[in-house]
């Protein structure tokens, strides 16, 4: 059981709670996490950035605005990135209000407090290094973080860890720096490049509105670095109709922000 695919029912699509249970709860909060293991999802996906002081944290956005009261707790500091805040001011921040008053005091999570959850659950990360080209280095600062946390042990590397991203140098980097960890490129290569993406990536995952059952099959006929057919998880589906179309053209995951729609959609549940 080393892919994705494997870990489902046999003919099942892996679905993938998309920064957490994102459509209920607020996205990239352990209280997202939770909500995915209540619904029964056991793969979560998550957004990886780097503070001042050099502290990994879950968020997506590049700057603290959209998911955070940032602009109320340290008005004059705009343009508000992530970069720019130390990891105790960002932990002072709430990033849950903006989801609506039940989710007030969901805090932005550092990577390790995010892993601890996953573990206690026993869950499962498709983790995302965002922006990279904004944190020089920072596929090793993962890797360290993921080593000490005991991320890196057979265990976790077998079955609870895809490291991805939309710059290929990234996974490169990552699949350099440690030829273990399973890795996923964000994006849609043109057919005549996958050759070149199967010798560092293990993951295909195309934008839906790319997908077609054709190109899903041209990934699927490439070993990746371990050996086994390249995976194909789509982003981010949470319509019910376009969860059955990427299902048919054969994808191994759908990424989402409401894994229990989805998996109903796909007649799963
Ligand atoms: O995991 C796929 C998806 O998260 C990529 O886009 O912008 O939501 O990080 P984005
Ligand atoms: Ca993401």
């Amino acid at each position: 059981a080393l892919s994705t695919q494997a870990l489902a029912g046999e003919g099942e699509v892996v679905v993938i709670a998309h920064r957490g249970a994102s459509a209920q709860a607020p996205e990239n909060t352990l209280a997202a996490v939770d909500l995915a293991d209540e619904l029964g999802f056991d793969w979560i996906e998550n957004d990886v950035q780097r503070t001042k002081d050099d502290v990994l944290v879950v968020i997506h956005d590049t700057d603290l605005k959209r998911t955070t009261d940032v602009e109320e707790v340290f008005p004059g500091r705009a343009p508000w990135k992530v970069r720019d805040f130390t990891a105790d001011e960002i932990a002072q921040l709430d990033a849950g209000s903006w989801k609506g008053g039940a989710h007030a005091g969901a805090r932005v999570p550092t990577l390790r407090e995010f892993l601890h959850r996953l573990d206690a659950n026993g869950q499962r990360l498709l983790l995302e290094i965002k922006a990279p080209e904004q944190y020089p280095g920072i596929e090793k600062d993962v890797l360290e973080v993921l080593s000490q946390e005991q991320w890196l042990d057979r265990r976790h590397l077998r079955n609870r860890l895809v490291v991805q991203s939309f710059s290929a140098a990234s996974v490169r980097a990552v699949h350099d720096a440690r030829p273990d960890v399973r890795t996923g490129f964000l994006g849609t290569p043109e057919p005549a490049d996958l050759g070149s993406y199967a010798s560092f990536t293990d993951q295909i995952n195309p934008r839906s509105t790319t997908l077609t059952a054709a190109y899903v099959a041209s990934v699927h006929a490439l070993d990746g670095p371990h050996g086994r057919p390249l995976e194909v998880n789509t982003w981010t589906v949470n319509d019910p109709e376009e969860a059955r179309r990427a299902a048919r053209t054969g994808v191994d995951g759908i990424i989402t922000n409401a894994p229990d729609v989805v998996e109903e959609a796909l007649g799963q549940d």
